[in-house]
């Protein structure tokens, strides 16, 4: 008898010394390092950091399967969490420490936990198996969420007020954990992973020039790009692109958006609704003091768009001479010419070919990053979309077609995704509540459709959206911080 509890005892000691163990994943409060980081203005964070937390059971890739956790001096329980995914081109990323010119040094700054998991990517590979394609990456980055749930009362910040942020692919994933949070289609896989029996659903999504919809991104960019000298005068491409084009009518349609005013977004408005959405950018911009060249096809007034509301109900008055509408001087951004501005954004960096992501074998041309994403563990590339198989004279497989479902976020947002506040099920689909969007308004790497559809979704299905084309920005991310920053403060 003594002998048993001496040995209760003993374990005891043991797990409290080693920190804590659940579900066969382990925190060790007492395994950390103490640092500090400069910021860009010379202020100095002093953080602890819990580093090479592996956050699943059954570990494949060792060099990506775990996750750094950085928790400024100051920062308690409450803490928010900025988890800050440095997934690019749908390759794997490590975990890292932060960064003093990115929003991971900005939240430090700011008082908040930063975590930085890594995750598997396309070109993650041990033994030859290439491990990390499609959905793995995802799967990882949920997995580092449930681990933060798990042990969220023995480690600093609060798992319930997550924000995930990343750029490009990264900007994809951060939608697909915001949109996707505890969904059932990735539980199976999540617990032959070794992933925490816990949720992944996240606070707020912060998606830089997000690289998603995948399946449609091919059809948006050409119905975008196809009237561009560009794309005109180049026989090989155009006719592969006036067949894009051409399907992304149907597709808009079925989505059955609705604009910021809850009007109906259809193929023959969209256009439209992109010039309101370029003028809102360049207005912003404008107000802030940028100037706009008059050589990019906006035209400005010195009245509002549609002119100044009547005066005393009667006629509208006629301006003093003085302030007659002066064509490109004026303060408001009233029109732009597409056409103009989308051979502007052609013309900062040359267009994808056509398609733009699922190209392989079509026009004899090479895989892309996303043929890889959804290839297989051999290393292989694959085609994802109906158009580029047929091209190839191949159908898709069902593993294929499952894969490109689980990777589009689009799937997942609609009135299943609100909470509902009577479920006492804990596993089920939440999506963020809170999102915050960004399109660099010269980035060509995605057709401007596919933030905006992505933003419009989310705000029909009764989350608070803040999006913009950000002014001259190209495919980039974590810029505007002290806006992004200012924005979080608004949420908490
Ligand atoms: C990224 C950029 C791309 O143009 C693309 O097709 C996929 C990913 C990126 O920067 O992450």
């Amino acid at each position: 008898m003594r002998r048993r509890i001496l040995l209760i005892v003993v374990a005891t000691l043991a797990i409290a010394a080693c920190g804590h163990n659940r579900q066969g994943l382990s925190f060790n409060p007492n395994n950390s390092r103490e640092a500090e980081l400069t910021m860009p203005d010379g202020r100095v964070v002093k953080y602890t950091a819990y580093e090479h937390l592996v956050y699943v059971r059954n570990v494949e890739d060792t060099a990506y399967q775990y996750m750094n956790v950085y928790v400024p001096e100051g920062a308690g329980k409450d803490a928010p969490i900025l988890l800050r995914t440095y997934i690019g081109g749908y390759m794997a990323a490590k975990a890292r420490a932060p960064q003093a010119g990115d929003a991971s040094g900005r939240a430090l700054l700011e008082g908040y936990v930063v975590a930085i998991p890594g995750a598997r990517g396309r070109n993650s590979v041990q033994d030859n198996v290439y491990n990390g394609r499609a959905p793995q990456g995802l799967l990882d980055l949920k997995a580092a969420i449930r681990y933060l749930r798990l042990f969220d009362r023995v480690m600093p910040g609060n798992a319930e007020r997550i924000i995930v942020d990343g750029t490009s692919a990264g900007g994809a994933m951060s939608a697909l954990v915001g949109a996707t949070g505890n969904h059932p289609a990735y539980e199976e896989m999540l617990q032959a992973m070794g992933a925490a029996k816990e949720k992944d659903d996240v606070f707020a999504a912060v998606c830089y020039c997000p690289i998603t919809d995948l399946e449609h991104a091919d059809m948006a960019y050409e119905w975008l790009f196809n009237g561009t000298s560009s794309r005109q005068k180049n026989a090989t491409l155009l006719p592969i692109s006036n067949q894009l084009k051409e399907q992304f009518p149907q597709y808009i349609n079925s989505l059955n958006l609705k604009d910021w005013n809850g009007n109906p977004v259809t193929a023959d408005n969209y256009m439209d609704l992109l010039r309101s959405e370029l003028i809102r950018s360049a207005q912003t911009a404008k107000n802030a003091g940028a100037d706009i060249s008059d050589t990019l096809g906006f035209s400005f007034n010195e009245e509002r768009m549609g002119g100044m509301p009547p005066i005393n109900g009667g006629k509208k008055m006629a301006l003093p001479a003085m302030r007659a509408p002066q064509p490109q001087r004026g303060e408001y951004v009233v029109g732009l010419d597409m056409q103009r501005y989308l051979n502007y954004v052609a013309s900062t960096q040359p267009l994808k070919t056509a398609p733009a992501f699922d190209t392989k074998g079509v026009l004899g041309q090479l895989a892309s990053a996303e043929n890889e994403e959804f290839g297989g563990k051999d290393g292989s590339s694959v085609n994802f979309t109906v158009f580029s198989a047929f091209k190839n004279g191949t159908d898709l497989s069902k593993e294929v077609i499952d894969n490109v479902y689980l990777m589009n976020p689009m799937n997942f947002i609609g009135i299943d995704g609100k909470e509902n506040k009577n479920s006492k099920d804990k596993n089920s689909h939440k999506v963020a509540p809170h999102w915050y969007i960004r399109h660099g308004a010269r980035d060509r790497d995605t057709g401007f459709p596919v933030p905006l559809n992505l933003a419009l979704k989310l705000n029909e299905a009764g989350c608070d959206v803040n999006f913009l084309f950000a002014w001259n920005r190209p495919h980039s991310g974590d810029y505007a911080l002290d806006e992004l920053f200012a924005w979080l403060r608004g949420i908490m």
